[in-house]
């Protein structure tokens, strides 16, 4: 799949945003190396702090359905900006040669490493 069918998936899924509190709206579509994609938004909460992000939404959708492995990550926003700390340490988790790809709501994008965004990062080899 290239990054502009991932892309349109992850503007697809932007419409599902709720965010009612910030009304930034954030859309995701996680490309598993299985050929299947993942979609998610974020859902924010009356209690902000548990509001999850879009991208976070789409790894545990894929990885609850049995996936462990992943090429690329679209991201939608209204300026195309690049995910969270949170969301980049999950990301990682599962990859650190994950492409990331970022989107504005015209549809101009950049692409980055997952280590280009999480450089020098914590991760499972740490633990010993
Ligand atoms: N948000 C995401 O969905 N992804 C990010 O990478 C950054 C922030 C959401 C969380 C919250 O619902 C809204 O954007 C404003 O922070």
């Amino acid at each position: 799949m290239d990054y502009e069918a991932l892309i349109a998936k992850a503007m697809e899924a932007r419409k599902k945003a709720y965010a009612p509190y910030s009304h930034f709206a954030v859309g995701a579509a996680l490309l598993a190396k299985s050929g299947r994609v993942y979609t998610g938004c974020n859902v924010e909460n009356a209690s902000y702090g548990l509001s999850i992000c879009a991208e976070r939404t789409a790894v545990f959708k894929a990885v609850s359905e049995g996936e462990r492995e992943f090429e690329a990550l679209a991201v939608v926003t209204e300026n195309g900006v690049t995910p969270c700390g949170a969301c980049r340490q999950v990301l990682l988790e599962f990859g650190d040669d994950i492409q990331v790809i970022v989107a504005d709501e015209a549809g101009g994008h950049r692409v980055f490493g997952l280590q280009e965004l999480l450089p020098e990062a914590f991760n499972s080899e740490d633990l010993g």
